[in-house]
């Protein structure tokens, strides 16, 4: 038997439905009011590839621009300073290894961590472990000690702590995988300097800063901000909470970029195993380099994973309520 639909008279329909569209949006309206500190910072993690290139021939070094030979042929390789200009980032070199490894890193690393103390004789060193690097967040940044213990990922630990000692320091913050192929003296000249990563944003292996930098500060401050446990998934929570993404968000948003320096791709990219005008970086498998390829493959996996229960979710959900409409 069929069901006479004459019954109900077409306005109340439209009626009811028209209630229905009006209550969703101002459920909808109310939910992203009170997510919107969390809809802006989603917002700012997502805009990144638009906005990363905005005025890009300020802040990217180059000849014309800086006066800046950026195939460094022009330098002495034992170059210790930016003579003839003034040296804003001072002479000290920061290591972090962190981790179960901590102790173990000298036969692997050894060599490229020496290589960088040996091109740069005379300049303060650091090398910071799970100890040292535990009574610095606290002594320096108590109010963060917190977050920095609770971090679920080590790499979000060892990247924490790189923006927190080169705010505290400044100098040079050098992942151990980097071998040095010459003297970063050409470079101090400017208050900030990184690499370009591809596709976007800048990578946190090397970075370069001013003691108390205050584009480092802003990076630091905002560590609270975009803790989260992105879409609850390794990968994104590790880029966008304190990674190279997040980094790079924090940079794009910089009002004035002119002396935030990024050395330009692909010359100076550190994506993979690559020899490039200053470093070899061996780019392996390590714990403490940015293994993004882990974590890709990691994050991939319980990606599918998720997307595949959101599909079955939403599958069941439809059927149900097809089911329902019919009764
Ligand atoms: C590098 O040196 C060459 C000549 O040796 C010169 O033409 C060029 O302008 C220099 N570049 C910079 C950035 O100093
Ligand atoms: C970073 O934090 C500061 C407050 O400390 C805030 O004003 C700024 O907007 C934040 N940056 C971004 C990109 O959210
Ligand atoms: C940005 O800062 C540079 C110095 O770092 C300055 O020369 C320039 O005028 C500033 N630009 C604006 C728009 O304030």
């Amino acid at each position: 038997m069929h069901k006479p639909h004459s019954l109900r008279p077409p306005s109340t329909t439209s009626k009811k439905t028209r209630t229905i569209l009006w209550a969703t949006g101002l459920i909808l309206v109310a939910t992203v009011w009170f997510c919107r500190h969390l809809v802006h910072t989603s917002w700012t993690l997502a805009a990144l590839r638009v906005i990363w290139r905005t005025n890009s021939a300020d802040f990217v070094l180059s000849d014309a621009h800086d006066a800046f030979d950026i195939t460094f042929a022009n330098y002495s390789r034992e170059q210790l300073s930016a003579d003839p200009y003034d040296d804003a980032v001072p002479p000290i070199l920061h290591h972090i290894a962190l981790g179960k490894h901590g102790d173990h890193w000298r036969g692997e690393w050894e060599e490229t961590v020496q290589s960088c103390l040996d091109w740069h004789p005379g300049w303060e060193s650091h090398l910071w472990t799970d100890d040292t690097a535990s009574k610095f967040v606290a002594e320096r940044f108590p109010d963060l000690k917190g977050l920095w213990d609770g971090y679920r990922y080590p790499v979000e630990r060892i990247d924490a702590l790189r923006y927190m000692v080169l705010y505290e320091y400044g100098g040079v913050i050098l992942d151990m995988d980097l071998k040095c192929k010459r003297a970063l003296g050409p470079l101090r000249r400017f208050s900030f300097v990184a690499p370009e990563a591809h596709p976007t944003g800048f990578s946190i292996g090397f970075m370069m800063a001013s003691k108390h930098n205050s584009f480092v500060g802003d990076i630091v401050r905002n560590l609270t901000v975009y803790d989260k446990q992105w879409l609850g998934l390794p990968y994104p929570t590790v880029m966008f909470s304190t990674g190279c993404h997040f980094a790079s968000v924090i940079h794009a948003y910089q009002s004035n970029r002119t002396s935030l320096k990024i050395l330009p791709g692909p010359m100076h990219s550190l994506n993979g195993r690559v020899s490039t005008p200053i470093f070899d970086h061996l780019g392996s498998s390590s714990w403490h380099s940015y293994d993004a390829q882990l974590i890709v493959s990691l994050g991939s996996k319980t990606n599918l994973l998720f997307f595949l229960s959101v599909g079955i979710a939403l599958a069941l959900f439809l059927r149900r309520r097809w089911i329902r409409r019919r009764l």
